[in-house]
């Protein structure tokens, strides 16, 4: 089978820790090359994953390596411009989450994928669990009925990520953004998609630049951000065309326990994943059943699900509209929350 090739621009840690470790475990795939502003990181990568070329642009990259498809690892205020330079040279794009800093960047992306016609998929690896797809394919099966109701939170009691992630001009936002953008992407998935029309939600910005011991924190690189301008946690409320509603939770800091929920409500059973369990009724009894899902590594899951995309013409799972759909999510939540009321989608 031949090869599939991938250019990389971002050399920081999703792309050393989830996306090349994943690529190199597969041989249907070549790393072309990788390109990070900072080129002494796309160097040192390139030397740890064997891969032959390193540039310190993504414009260089594109000039001088063949590559089907871009893997955009970069800080969120550079997903637009890397996807437009990928778009123009006619390459497939895979792009980190957020699609993009806000969403006049992700409008802007939308219009020059669509004018290139290259393939597009938003890299969220949450809807790639074993769970996440057994559940998804019982809500098709309409084994859950009308799904009407649901909720989803990920917050941490401390747990900011460092770097750019804190000053709003390269990352567009706090945990709505960085969090809430795996957690209501995966419950939207998991309700079938339906159409968000309206939002209510609010940030707070709280606890801020904490400094508390003994925590772990996700590292971004280092870089030239000194900002720490962002939320700290926001909750809120999405509704739908369908009549659905969507409460969400999501936090950085916040003085309460971190939790990671996705629960789905329907008119015959509902839902909780991570444990999966299904609320039902047996013979006429409440009953809690967990379904057999097995295990996959969501990061390779969701690499494998756009390589056969790719291959086969497929649309991704993830694709385009619902990534724009998406960040049209995020800024109602955002302008809700500026405005103090309830606003439209
Ligand atoms: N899927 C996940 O679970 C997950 C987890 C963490 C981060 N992410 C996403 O991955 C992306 C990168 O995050 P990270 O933690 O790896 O950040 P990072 O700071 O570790 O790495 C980002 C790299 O991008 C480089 N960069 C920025 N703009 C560039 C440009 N225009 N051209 C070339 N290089 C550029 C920086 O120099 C830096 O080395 C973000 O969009 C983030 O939201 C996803």
């Amino acid at each position: 089978m031949e090869k599939i090739k991938v250019a990389i621009v971002g050399a920081g840690n999703i792309a050393r820790s989830y996306h090349l470790p994943n690529y190199k475990k597969r041989d249907d795939v070549e790393i072309t090359a990788i390109a990070d502003i900072k080129v002494e990181r796309a160097q040192k990568l390139a030397e740890t994953f064997g891969i032959p070329k390193y540039f310190s642009s993504i414009e260089e990259m594109l000039e001088n390596c063949e590559c089907d498809y871009v893997d955009i690892c970069v800080w969120n205020g550079s997903h637009a411009a890397c996807a437009i330079a990928a778009a123009r040279a006619g390459k497939a794009i895979l792009c980190e989450k957020p699609m993009a800093l806000n969403l006049e960047h992700a409008l802007m992306m939308k219009e020059e994928i669509e004018k290139a016609g290259v393939p597009f998929m938003l890299a969220v690896p949450t809807r790639y669990t074993s769970q996440a797809k057994v559940l998804r394919e019982m809500v098709d099966k309409g084994e859950l009925g009308d799904v009407y109701y649901a909720k989803t939170a990920y917050t941490r009691r401390r747990g900011t990520p460092t770097g750019w992630f804190t000053d709003t001009k390269k990352s567009g936002g706090g945990p709505v953004i960085d969090l809430g953008v795996h957690c209501i992407d995966r419950t939207w998935y998991l309700m079938g998609n339906p159409k968000p029309v309206r939002v209510s939600a609010s940030t707070s910005y709280a606890i801020g630049d904490w400094k508390t011991k003994g925590v772990l924190r996700w590292q971004a690189e280092e870089s030239e951000c000194t900002g720490f301008d962002t939320e700290d946690s926001a909750c809120g409320v999405i509704h739908f065309e369908n009549g659905a509603s969507l409460m969400f939770e999501v936090s950085w800091a916040l003085n309460a326990p971190g939790e990671n929920i996705t629960q789905i409500c329907g008119s015959k059973a509902g839902a909780r994943l991570d444990p999966f369990v299904i609320y039902g009724e047996t013979f006429g009894y409440l009953s809690d059943n967990t379904p057999e899902t097995g295990y996959i590594d969501m990061f390779y899951e969701e690499i494998d699900h756009f390589i056969h995309c790719l291959r086969t013409g497929e649309k991704p799972c993830s694709d385009l509209d619902q990534a724009v759909t998406m960040q049209r999510i995020l800024d109602g939540i955002y302008r809700s929350a500026k405005l103090h009321k309830e606003v439209e989608i």
